[in-house]
């Protein structure tokens, strides 16, 4: 069993596994330098030589116990022909939405485009730094990627009404999403994975009224499907009021806090594998900051099962070394 299965299956409080999300990306040189020679990002995560190397990037450099795939949730946008780009300094921007053409969609084209995708996680899964450490395979939640999907550039808070005007859109556009999210994380467990993780990065956008039909309901399908294959799931409703509820709503195998929600709070109101919390903007602070505001969860978890990581992605301006120490800490600690 690996670090994080003692972890999530057995319930083990003994040590603390450690992984991070965005483990993967630009604060690394040697991120920045394949970047650089690969301006499309889209095509770079196709690429499944250099996106596999990228993977595996931060595993040769700290003592980490998984690896997340290199890849991203717009993948699935993009796999059903809806035009994704990313700008520099600006972030996704996805042509038009032809909701009509979505029925027109074949499996086996779906799969076809994802395909080097799969065949990275295999690459990953063959290499050696790998052994006796997870693949974190991952989608996007259906109301995050139905919300890129109609608004087509990440929403700021109060821009998200036009897309709520019209709630039949986004049921409809969910309900096919929710069958090719499936196909993907069957495709991602049969390459490798071994653990999925749900992105919600906009479950904190909406009103309790819609929690129901664009959260609770579509996500519960989702996790009881991968919990069908074996497979542990980690859940991040990032900036979700009532933790306690979408756990009791969605029965992940693990909830990834955010920073914002105090962790006593949700020490004392759920009983599940906890998973994150830490501001990444700590890591732009000095070591003896790091080190205590990482005690604090560490303390906070003591006997709990608890797999350290962030309360969001490793910002692009951290020092490498900063997170060297982190790693080094959590594992001593
Ligand atoms: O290391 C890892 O975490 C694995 C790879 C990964 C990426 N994106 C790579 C990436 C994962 C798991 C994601 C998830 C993702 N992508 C989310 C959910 C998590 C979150 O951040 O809330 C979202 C909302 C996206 C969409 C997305 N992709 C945005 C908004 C951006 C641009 C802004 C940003 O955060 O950088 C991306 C680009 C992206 N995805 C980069 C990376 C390493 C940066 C690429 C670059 O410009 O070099």
């Amino acid at each position: 069993m690996t670090p994080i299965q003692k972890t999530i299956i057995n319930k083990n409080t003994r040590s603390f596994p450690i992984w991070f999300m965005r483990q993967a990306g630009r604060y690394l040189p040697e991120f920045r330098k394949l970047r650089e020679k690969n301006q499309d990002f889209i095509k770079l995560c196709l690429n499944s030589n250099v996106a596999s190397e990228i993977t595996l990037q931060p595993l040769n450099r700290f003592n980490l116990d998984a690896a997340i795939i290199f890849s991203d949730i717009l993948m699935i946008p993009y796999a059903l022909n809806q035009k994704v780009e990313f700008k520099k300094n600006f972030g996704p921007s996805l042509g038009d939405l032809d909701i009509n053409s979505l029925s027109k969609i074949n499996e086996k084209n779906f799969k076809n485009k994802l395909d080097p995708v799969y065949k990275l996680i295999q690459k990953v899964k063959l290499s050696n730094i790998t052994k006796n450490k997870d693949i974190i395979g991952f989608i996007g939640a259906p109301w995050t990627l139905a919300l890129y999907m109609i608004n087509k550039i990440s929403p700021k808070k109060n821009e998200i009404n036009g897309v709520l005007n019209d709630p039949n859109k986004i049921k409809d556009l969910i309900q096919v999403l929710n069958k090719y999210l499936k196909i993907h994380i069957l495709n991602q467990v049969k390459s490798g994975a071994s653990i999925i993780q749900i992105f919600d990065s906009w479950a904190g956008l909406l009103d309790n009224k819609y929690l129901n039909d664009f959260v609770y309901s579509p996500t519960y399908e989702l996790v009881k499907f991968t919990k069908s294959l074996n497979i542990p799931v980690i859940c991040f409703p990032r900036g979700i009021k009532n933790y306690k509820n979408y756990c009791e709503e969605i029965n992940p195998d693990v909830i990834n806090i955010d920073y914002e929600i105090n962790p006593n709070k949700i020490k004392d109101d759920i009983n599940i594998c906890v998973q994150g919390g830490l501001n990444p903007e700590i890591l732009l602070t000095d070591k003896e900051n790091i080190k205590k505001e990482a005690k604090k969860y560490l303390d906070i978890f003591a006997d709990r099962p608890y797999i350290f990581n962030l309360g969001h992605g490793i910002l692009p301006e951290t020092n490498p070394d900063k997170v060297e120490y982190l790693v080094n800490f959590v594992k001593n600690y």
